[in-house]
């Protein structure tokens, strides 16, 4: 976070888009299946794989956290976290879904922010007006005939905001500037050329299919012509600022939340096959749209889903359009299969032909990629031959290599091996040849992990003091004065107890949400939500805390005994001395003990910790 940089929003600001907006509300509008499980919520995490929720929302506490990978934090961090945004973007996203006007921002972002604002609002403004010609009977009637012609529904029409462009050449150059916007930023939108003809449209006697980004707002437009005459096919908006095409997926704004319930996702080819199939039910779909997938499409896709399934046009051309950048898929961690439409057939044609059911069951028996290569390979080739074999097994090889999982990679060689008669153990040199390191998995390396974390008993005491602390805020002056935050000796809690310390002042009481926004470290910031989420606080928790602190401090003397025993063998100290010093250091801590024993009958702090 740069606030010189980016323009400085104050802490009131914050707190108000913070408290306003709610984690439950928005953590649901990402897509992610929250279920009510007691006072809190429960989702599978959308930063890790796993089998069973462990994501947990309070909406109490306004917090969540990942008993699964300790991921955690406020809605800030949720939303900076699952969009990938920055702070000040963040900030600026739920800003503006609460009707709240940020403070001025720098001079150069906020000119670029209000360039992508008007932008925003042109293509808004294009989505409506393109649409509404569609709906004018008079103006849109050739277009809605055509449409209907190939099964579109109204409503479908309508949700998918479908426009229709007219013959003429100037129609919307003429109708935005009117309405005040300049022909430079028709160009910047890619709605209009400015060329030696003078402004002209760009889309013209067309139907437009509006493209939104994930958060759906419109960054551009794929048109189709009425006719076989007019080229291409399908006309698209050039990339502008805000449409970049390698990380758009058509549809992927209203198929997210069903992506992720099914945790699945289609991948189609065109605008068509995503429109007949939402009509028909099924709503995790999206379109590459012709474009080749890129790494930013993986990562999207792998926010929402661990599995994609491709159904691509059953034709050479669909072949070998889901050769490419599958590879990209795997590398990133997706599930990839591949799903094989019949000859001459698309999503849209057989779906229509064939109903939903008929398509679900296709996609049911979809093949994963590896399969898909193998049978592909040996359709097409002579496999028998020695010199193919060991072709097929080289290009298959670049395919394993991209699985990251060594589980799975197992599997695929095991499977290949059978498949193509080839000993398993040539497949695996075969690997190393191009490459392969074999590395712990990940399961390993999380065991390896918790051990790591597994906490001393006196850590554990720590944590219970720094958990009570967090908890009740109002107890943190009266143990800062006794007690020093580098005495911690676990060291993240030492930058904890840092962070508390320093923000407590005299005149008011610490903020822990504010302290989760503030925080230099997400790993710290997870560490206290997790801290502030635990389950059952004890009762008084005043007195916790008093007796945690007891014991750490006779932990302290500890070691200060240790090192004075210490230092006066290293010196040759005077006897006398260190025995005084350490008497007394001894009687401190049995006067500490004794006290002890008498609180420690209402309240003590538990030494398993949890
Ligand atoms: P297809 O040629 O398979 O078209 O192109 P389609 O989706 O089946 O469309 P209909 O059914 O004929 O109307 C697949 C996708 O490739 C992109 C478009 O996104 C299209 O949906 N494409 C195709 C273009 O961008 N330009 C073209 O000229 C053709
Ligand atoms: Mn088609």
């Amino acid at each position: 976070m740069n606030n010189t940089r980016k323009g400085f929003v104050p802490r009131e600001t914050i707190d108000e888009i913070r408290s306003r907006s709610d984690i439950v509300e928005i953590i649901s509008e990402c897509g992610i299946a929250l279920r009510p499980a007691g006072r809190d919520y429960k989702a599978l995490c959308p930063f890790h794989d796993e089998k069973t929720p462990s994501f947990t929302v309070s909406v109490q506490k306004q917090i969540f956290y990942c008993f699964g990978c300790q991921t955690g934090g406020n809605v800030i961090s949720f939303v900076q976290k699952h969009e990938g945004k920055d702070f000040r973007e963040t900030l600026e996203w739920l800003a503006d879904r609460l009707n709240i006007a940020l403070p001025n921002q720098g001079v150069r972002e906020g000119a670029n922010r209000k360039r992508f604002a008007t932008l925003e609002d042109l293509n808004r403004f294009a989505v409506e007006y393109y649409h509404r010609q569609l709906l004018t009977e008079r103006v849109g009637g050739q277009a809605r005939q055509y449409l209907k012609h190939r099964g579109v529904q109204s409503k479908t029409l309508r949700s998918f905001q479908l426009g229709y462009a007219k013959a003429g050449r100037r129609d919307f150059v003429k109708v935005a500037t009117d309405k005040g916007f300049t022909v430079q930023q028709l160009v910047d939108a890619g709605l209009i050329k400015d060329e030696d003809r003078g402004p002209q449209d760009r889309f013209w006697n067309r139907i437009l299919f509006p493209i939104q980004n994930e958060r759906g707002v419109p960054v551009g437009f794929g048109g189709r012509s009425l006719s076989e005459e007019h080229q291409p096919k399908y006309l698209n908006s050039p990339a502008t600022v805000l449409y970049d095409k390698s990380n758009i997926l058509y549809n992927l704004d209203k198929a997210r939340q069903s992506i992720y319930k099914k945790q699945q996702v289609l991948l189609v080819e065109g605008y068509m096959d995503v429109l007949m199939l939402s009509q028909s039910g099924i709503e995790n779909v999206v379109a590459s749209s012709g474009t080749s997938l890129s790494e930013n499409h993986a990562n999207l896709l792998k926010r929402f889903a661990p599995e994609v399934v491709i159904v691509y046009d059953g034709d050479a051309s669909g072949f070998q359009a889901a050769q490419r950048g599958l590879d990209r898929l795997l590398a990133e961690g997706l599930r990839v299969r591949i799903a094989l439409l019949p000859t001459g057939e698309d999503p849209d044609s057989f779906a229509r032909q064939h109903g939903a059911a008929a398509f679900t069951e296709l996609t049911d028996k979809a093949i994963n990629l590896i399969e898909f290569q193998i049978q592909a390979a040996i359709q097409q080739q002579d496999i028998h031959r020695v010199d193919v074999k060991a072709q097929v097994v080289k290009e298959l090889t670049q395919t394993l290599l991209s699985v990251n999982n060594r589980m799975e990679r197992n599997e695929y060689v095991k499977y290949a091996s059978r498949e193509l008669r080839v000993e398993e153990t040539a497949l695996w040199q075969a690997l190393r040849d191009a490459g392969l390191k074999e590395t712990s998995t990940p399961r390993q390396m999380r065991r390896v992990r918790n051990a790591a974390e597994k906490l001393t008993p006196r850590a554990q005491i720590e944590r219970q003091l720094i958990e009570a602390l967090i908890q009740s805020p109002s107890l943190i002056p009266h143990i800062k004065l006794q007690f020093d935050y580098q005495s911690f000796t676990e060291p993240s809690f030492v930058k904890v107890a840092q962070l508390l310390w320093e923000a407590c002042t005299d005149d008011q009481n610490v903020d822990i949400q504010t302290l989760i926004n503030e925080c230099p470290d997400e790993k710290l910031s997870a560490l206290i939500s997790s801290m502030l989420l635990q389950k059952t606080p004890p009762p008084n928790l005043q007195l916790r805390a008093e007796g945690c602190l007891k014991k750490l401090k006779h932990f302290l003397l500890q070691d200060l005994e240790q090192r004075v025993r210490s230092h006066a063998l290293a010196e040759g100290a005077d006897e006398r001395e260190t025995l005084k010093e350490l008497v007394q250091l001894s009687n401190q801590r049995r006067a500490l003990r004794d006290r002890d024993a008498v609180d420690n009958r209402s309240d003590s702090p538990s030494e398993g910790g949890n």
